[in-house]
């Protein structure tokens, strides 16, 4: 498809309909100009009606009922399920886990996998531009298997240096963490290519996606993914529940990280096995209303199409990439732009992030400011904290021209002008 068709198809503004939260005006007279997504998307209202629907018409538990309610909940469950399969390109419903978000997806692998797969002496490739949520579960797993992290490092323009791949992931490699897009930078890796050094030596890959997901079309086949993990309330879903793909004969040979209910074939007195994935993961009672209006938010990002998504956001970036860049004082953390995703941080000088987030605030606009779950990225570039602006799909140029005209009314409050 055409990008000129993508365009007349990609209609902001009646998009923004959907989102009836984004209509607001605050008591200033002001719009909200929500630049936030990258923490948490606004849910459209067909995905908030979705959940309620499945509270007010059939909600029971999932999995254990054979009255109308319970198999009403079964199969919306796992209609989720095999949209979720179709939207990362998986080969099975099997393979897909859900979990409470992407967070506990990794933190399954991390716990599960290591258990099952790691010795002394073993290595985990990470690199600093991680979420803590991809980072802290390895080093724990690190710490309690013996095995130690190595650092693909990072080149001056905020991408992994691909040019140590070789190096850094040998035959001691185990296991090579990374994010498809970066939530401060905005960097999208090669998962592709760094899937096939790791397979190279033996290794498997687990890939964060929960910045990519939303944005850009996943698809672990083609890639060769072993395990990948995204959120729901980050692609327009409900918060509360997230995915965890694993290729199904990984799973199966990895330990449960949480047991209980469901998760079991048999329980006798003194031992129980487990039942195959994804039961074998999914130990007590899932969020199901949550997974249920999650299916919603696929069928919505579906509708739009991904690719006209892309498109738009680009755009966005280009625009206040372009305009931020101009602000005297600015320092944008940002590799080139065809190498990213929607996502603005910066650092401006003389202005600390916190006070300009309410300064921003004040106009109208939402930001996120701190170190955003990467305390070792901040450091490596050498500061504590950066402001963040991150787009959605409902997001518009009207809204960057209000994030600018905020960050002049910053400067002007805080005498940087
Ligand atoms: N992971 C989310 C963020 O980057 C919360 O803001």
């Amino acid at each position: 498809m055409s990008d000129d068709r993508l365009d007349r198809k990609f209609d902001v503004e009646a998009i923004r309909q959907d989102f009836h939260i984004l209509q607001q005006q605050l008591p200033n007279g002001l719009p909200v100009a929500f630049l936030d997504s990258a923490a948490s998307a606004q849910k459209p209202h067909t995905v908030i009606a979705k959940e309620c629907e499945a509270y007010e018409q059939y909600y029971a538990n999932a999995y254990r009922g054979v009255y109308r309610f319970g198999a009403r909940i079964d199969e919306e469950l796992e209609a989720t399920r095999n949209k979720v399969k179709r939207f990362i390109n998986a080969q099975d419903e099997k393979e897909i886990i859900f979990t409470s978000g992407a967070t506990m997806s990794i933190n399954l692998v991390a716990a599960g996998w290591s258990r099952a797969h790691l010795c002394e002496g073993d290595e985990i490739v990470l690199n600093v531009m991680e979420h803590h949520a991809n980072f802290v579960p390895w080093q724990q797993a690190a710490q309690e298997t013996g095995s130690r992290c190595r650092f693909v490092p990072l080149t001056n323009d905020y991408q992994l240096d691909l040019s140590t791949l070789d190096t850094v992931i040998t035959n001691q490699t185990r296991v090579v963490v990374v994010t498809a897009m970066s939530n401060v930078l905005g960097t999208i890796n090669p998962v592709r290519q760094i899937a096939k050094r790791a397979h190279e030596v033996g290794a498997v890959i687990v890939v964060d996606a929960a910045q990519s997901a939303p944005h850009m079309v996943t698809d672990v086949l083609e890639d060769d993914i072993d395990f990948l993990a995204f959120s729901g309330h980050k692609v327009y879903g409900p918060s509360g529940v997230g995915v965890l793909y694993g290729k199904f004969d990984l799973l199966k040979t990895m330990e449960p990280l949480l047991t209980g209910g469901h998760m079991i074939e048999r329980v006798s007195q003194q031992r129980s096995t487990w039942a195959d994935p994804p039961a074998k993961f999914e130990a007590g009672t899932l969020p199901i209303a949550q997974a249920i209006a999650l299916g919603t938010a696929i069928d919505y990002l579906d509708d739009l199409d991904l690719q006209a998504v892309d498109v738009h956001e680009k755009q966005l970036l280009t625009y206040a990439h372009q305009s931020l860049a101009k602000i005297p004082g600015m320092r944008l953390l940002s590799p080139p732009l065809s190498a990213k995703g929607p996502i603005v941080s910066f650092v401006l000088d003389g202005a600390h992030p916190e006070d300009l987030a309410q300064l921003l605030d004040r106009r109208g606009v939402f930001v996120r400011h701190g170190h955003h779950c990467t305390m070792p990225l901040h450091e490596h570039l050498g500061i504590a904290a950066s402001l963040r602006v991150s787009f959605g799909l409902y997001n518009t140029f009207a809204e960057i021209d209000q994030l600018l005209e905020a960050i002049n009314f910053a400067r002007e409050k805080l005498r940087l002008t």
